[in-house]
């Protein structure tokens, strides 16, 4: 068998259309633009790739977009309270800070200050805990764009069996819950889990976010499964030349696409998806906090 590329791509650039369709609508009916907050505190490369593309598509998409960079010396006292101001902002229906934080601030003390009803990034305890009790929360971007591949790709996931491999309470844990959410059958598996190639073959459905380059082999997976890669991991690509490198994901792409029915690409796979939902969020965010339907097919 040869398995069906997911294009996470294409797919997210759908997500991304709809949304800028629903935002077109309000603007239309309620003359109200919404708008997402960034803060980003230091200067980590990584970071700052991220929260220019979540600019741009924020603007595409129509949505106003707030951009708040700070030095990675700022006192955690100056980061609260612009927390606190962006709260109480009504032109600001989104917030996400970006993370990782610099070492002086207590991350959990930052995500705790954020408004739950603005906390696009779905990582409140107070959204975990609606999330983990199957009530209406706001859910964490990466594994809601993995559940809306996986739905449009199978359609009903009800008694399929998903295997989660990662624990993180960014991925691993909040898109066994979503899974759940479906009714599949979920098992959590971790670097600690006994015979992990085992538990991976009884999986209709695999999601993969370990952060190990390349850690699952096709002979772990069940013939025709559904495997959703969340792993972006860069590895020495001698093959391009001296000092270059490629990105691969959490699976041996090659082999695992020879014996699963359906499998996301890394790149082009969950990546796009990320920044689709934090605008499907944002969106989400704004029709709740004024009582308008939420928008369709973009939450959870
Ligand atoms: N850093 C890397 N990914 C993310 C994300 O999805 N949200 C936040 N807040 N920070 C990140």
């Amino acid at each position: 068998m040869t398995a069906t590329r997911i294009d996470g791509k294409a797919f997210a650039a759908t997500v991304r259309g709809k949304v800028a369709d629903g935002v077109r609508a309000l603007k239309d009916s309620h003359g109200i633009t919404p708008g997402l907050a960034v803060v980003l505190v230091g200067e980590d490369p990584a970071s700052q790739v991220y929260v220019r593309n979540k600019g741009l598509q924020t603007v595409e998409a129509g949505m106003q977009s707030f951009e708040h960079k700070l030095a990675d010396t700022t006192p955690e006292a100056d980061l609260l309270a612009l927390v606190a101001a962006l709260n109480a902002d009504p032109a600001v229906h989104g917030i996400l800070v970006q993370l990782p934080l610099p070492k002086h601030v207590d991350e959990a003390k930052v995500l705790a200050a954020i408004d739950p009803a603005k906390d696009v990034d779905g990582f409140h305890v107070l959204n975990v805990g609606l999330l983990g009790t199957g009530q209406k929360a706001m859910v964490p971007c990466t594994p809601l764009g993995c559940l809306m591949m996986l739905r449009d790709h199978l359609g009903d996931l009800s008694g399929l069996n998903a295997v989660v491999v990662g624990r993180s309470n960014i991925v691993g844990k909040p898109m066994a819950q979503l899974l759940l959410g479906d009714s599949c059958t979920v098992t959590i598996a971790h670097s600690r889990t006994k015979d992990l190639a085992e538990v991976c073959r009884r999986a209709d459905i695999l999601v993969a976010a370990v952060g190990r380059p390349e850690m699952i082999p096709g002979d772990w997976i069940k013939p025709g499964a559904t495997v959703i890669d969340v792993g972006i991991n860069r590895i020495p690509a001698p093959e391009k030349g001296e000092g270059k490198t490629r990105l691969v994901g959490d699976v041996d792409y090659d082999s695992a696409a020879a014996v699963a029915g359906a499998i996301t690409p890394v790149p082009g796979g969950v990546g796009p998806m990320t920044i689709a939902c934090l605008l499907a969020n944002t969106l989400t965010a704004y029709c709740r906090a004024n009582g308008l339907p939420e928008p369709e097919g973009l939450t959870a």
